[in-house]
């Protein structure tokens, strides 16, 4: 190979100063300069926009989580009983107080009205992701769509997909920005005080298959569908809906790995070894799943035989032996120690991690706290754990070795894998009161298997 000459190296050195000062100039103003830099009136209410034109769009919107951003049980739960007292507390992670809101009541941090009131006091931070404010984002700041770099120019123009509506009640600009993956990235990346990407929906997308192909968020969250999109408008083949589905729709999660187990042999005797692999294809997510609030969300496999008089064993997965692996098999152990802080209890002992079946395999990333322990609090996250995780169209293989008891019937043995999901671990749900549902147990899919045992 050739040497580059030194100019070369110099000049490569300068292009990467300057490129450095750029992004730093670029980062540093965005999010942190809109705080405060707009007023309430200059939005408009989704009531507005819902009653009597876009009827239809709003009964959608009022239905998923981008209306509840703010006002959901968990999110008010989270913001108000840990991270602003902690935020408090702790200087390196105070700028959280304003900062969620950013992105869970995005009007409220632009007006500077923050902390919001408590959603009980029903102000304008109660909209959550509204109408007018996605309807007004004109592009972003920086590099890499995250931390509500937006840029949010509310006015009489509201942005979408066509430029040949017309409103009577605003004008109507095309936008290619509402159009793309990058605006739902602004919010659905997320970087933590200390530098940890703690969501990276959008960066999982852009890495993964779909990317590649143009299928963007929108194609599985906001679907078209024949029909109108306000009241007085003529009928488009490709009406963007406003469901917005995701974790909190067990029918989007239903389905999304597809799971089956086979024997090693169809035959055995008791004392006999058999071994069954589980194989995991991730068929109808765009980013990793889980993805978004990984923190919080759990997804294992549960392996179980029944033997033919009815007699239950549960099979443990198999160790692969990979760093980290631990925090992948369920284990009775407890975790998420840093929550004393907000509490005002530095001995808090922490919950149990995982509150599943000892020896379940867990597709998950652990995040750790500065002092590296597991935690919930993805505003204290100072490092990441291993992500197995089940990537867009990747298929990961489980093995399960079961040393067949001699006191088992004889006759057929039935074998399911079971793939569950959780929105939230029921450990943390118990202890901070959070409503049931959740941690409502979602079966993602399960498949059967048989063996004939001999007598
Ligand atoms: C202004 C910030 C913001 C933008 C822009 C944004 N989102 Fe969201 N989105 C949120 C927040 C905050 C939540 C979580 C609401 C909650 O659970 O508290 C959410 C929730 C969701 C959910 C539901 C997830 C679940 O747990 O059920 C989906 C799906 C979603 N967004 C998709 C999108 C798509 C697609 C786009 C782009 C077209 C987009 N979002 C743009 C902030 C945003
Ligand atoms: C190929 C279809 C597809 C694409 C593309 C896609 N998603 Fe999803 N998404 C899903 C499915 C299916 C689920 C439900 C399973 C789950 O919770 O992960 C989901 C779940 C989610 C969730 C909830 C995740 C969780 O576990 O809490 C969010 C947030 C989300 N998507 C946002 C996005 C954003 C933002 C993009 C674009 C960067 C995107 N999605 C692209 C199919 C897709
Ligand atoms: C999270 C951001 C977000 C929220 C909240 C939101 N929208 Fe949209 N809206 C979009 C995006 C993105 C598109 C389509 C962009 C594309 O595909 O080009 C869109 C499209 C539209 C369109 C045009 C549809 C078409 O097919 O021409 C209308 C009308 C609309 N939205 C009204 C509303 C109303 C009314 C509300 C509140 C009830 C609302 N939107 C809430 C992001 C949002
Ligand atoms: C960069 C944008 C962004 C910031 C900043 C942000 N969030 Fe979120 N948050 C989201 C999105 C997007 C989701 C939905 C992800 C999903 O469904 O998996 C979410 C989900 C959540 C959830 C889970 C909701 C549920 O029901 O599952 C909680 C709780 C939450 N956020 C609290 C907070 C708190 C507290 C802060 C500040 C410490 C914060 N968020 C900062 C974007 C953000």
């Amino acid at each position: 190979m050739k040497k580059k000459p030194a100019n070369f190296r110099y000049n490569q050195l300068r292009l990467l100063l300057v490129f450095s000062l750029a992004t730093f100039l670029l980062s540093g103003i965005s999010a942190a300069d809109q705080l405060g830099s707009k007023e309430y009136k200059q939005y408009e209410k989704p009531d507005y926009c819902g009653t009597s034109c876009h009827i239809d769009f709003y009964m959608q919107w009022k239905q998923a989580m981008m209306s509840q951003s703010y006002t959901h049980h968990w999110d008010e739960i989270e913001y108000f009983e840990l991270a602003i007292p902690h935020a408090e507390k702790d200087e390196a992670v105070a700028e959280v107080k304003e900062g969620c809101n950013g992105c869970h009541a995005p009007i409220s941090f632009m007006v500077g009205d923050v902390p919001p009131p408590l959603p009980e006091e029903n102000s304008r931070a109660n909209e959550g992701v509204s109408c007018d404010f996605c309807h007004s984002v004109t592009g972003f700041e920086g590099e890499i769509p995250h931390n509500f770099n937006f840029i949010s120019e509310p006015g009489d123009v509201k942005y979408g997909p066509r430029s040949t509506g017309e409103s009577p009640a605003h004008e109507v600009a095309q936008s290619d920005f509402l159009a793309s993956s990058d605006f739902c990235g602004t919010c659905h990346n997320e970087m933590s005080p200390f530098g940890i990407w703690v969501k990276s929906t959008h960066l999982e997308w852009k890495e993964g298959p779909y990317a590649a192909q143009d299928v963007r968020c929108h194609d599985c969250h906001m679907t078209y569908a024949e029909g109108t999109i306000a009241e007085m408008s003529p009928t488009y083949p490709d009406a963007r809906q406003h469901l917005f589905h995701g974790a909190h729709d067990p029918g989007k999660v239903k389905g999304t790995i597809e799971v089956r187990i086979h024997p090693d042999i169809s035959e055995a005797e008791p004392g006999e070894t058999v071994k069954f692999t589980a194989a995991l294809f991730n068929q109808k997510t765009g980013h990793k799943f889980p993805s978004g609030s990984v923190e919080d969300r759990i997804v294992w496999m549960h392996v179980e035989a029944v033997d033919a008089d009815g007699k239950k064993y549960h099979l443990s997965v198999d160790p692969k032996g990979f760093d980290g692996e631990e925090y992948t098999i369920g284990a009775d152990v407890l975790a998420y120690q840093d929550m004393g802080i907000a509490l005002d209890d530095p001995n808090f002992p922490g919950v149990q991690r995982d509150g599943i079946p000892v020896g379940d395999r867990i597709f998950r990333m652990p995040y750790f706290d500065p002092q590296g322990r597991m935690t919930i609090q993805q505003w204290n996250t100072k490092s990441l754990g291993v992500d197995y995780r089940i990537g867009p169209r990747e298929t990961k293989l489980e093995t399960f070795t079961f040393d067949l008891p001699f006191e088992v019937a004889s006759g057929p043995m039935t074998i399911t894998a079971v793939v569950n999901y959780q929105k939230l671990m029921t450990p943390i749900a118990e202890f901070l009161n959070v409503p049931e549902e959740e941690a409502e147990i979602i079966v993602v899919n399960q498949h059967s298997t048989q063996i004939e045992v001999l007598p």
